[in-house]
């Protein structure tokens, strides 16, 4: 019983890895706004403790961070070449034509949430909300470049 639990498991494990094998172009658009999503979903409400209208709670504030630190490396696999005007993507074509200025970008997310993450963690209010500044500035400066309005 147990072995064939196992065996069928591997089954599922084989089939998925050959669906994965060539994500069709619109699943590479469901990738990045799947990760934005969720993004915006953790980040969006530390928003209320930068603005002082909610108390700063490390528990949540590490949480939240744990989640971003990931998630702030996950959009960027989505953006191959080919999925420029796939689906109802928002991206700008400047994504495919300015890309060293796109992977800066996205770098300097990847960094600047590592640094919400020390803050969160070292239970620093006033660093936290500063430093909540600096990530969402990152996310708008590539927004105006990147993601249509
Ligand atoms: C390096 C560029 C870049 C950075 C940094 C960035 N974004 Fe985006 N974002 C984009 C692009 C491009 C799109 C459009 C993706 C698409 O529609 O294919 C997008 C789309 C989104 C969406 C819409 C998702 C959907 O379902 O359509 C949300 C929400 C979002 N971003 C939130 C954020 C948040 C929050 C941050 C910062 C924590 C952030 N983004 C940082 C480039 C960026």
């Amino acid at each position: 019983m147990k072995l064939a639990k196992l065996a069928l498991a591997a089954g599922a494990f084989a089939l998925t890895a050959t669906a994965m094998a060539q994500p069709k172009p619109e699943n590479f658009v469901k990738e990045r706004k799947a990760a934005f999503t969720l993004l915006a979903w953790y980040f969006g409400p530390l928003g209320a403790v930068a603005k002082g209208e909610k108390p700063f709670n490390k528990d949540d504030a590490v949480r939240a961070t744990n989640f971003l630190v990931p998630l702030s490396k996950m959009p960027w696999e989505g953006f191959v070449a080919g999925t420029e005007n796939v689906g109802n993507t928002e991206a700008l074509p400047a994504v495919w034509s300015n890309t060293a200025k796109f992977k800066e970008l996205a770098g300097k997310l990847e960094t600047e949430m590592v640094k919400l993450q020390q803050t969160a963690a070292a239970g620093d209010a006033e660093a936290f909300k500063k430093q909540f500044g600096a990530v969402g500035g990152t996310c708008k400066s590539c927004h105006d470049d990147f993601k249509k309005k």
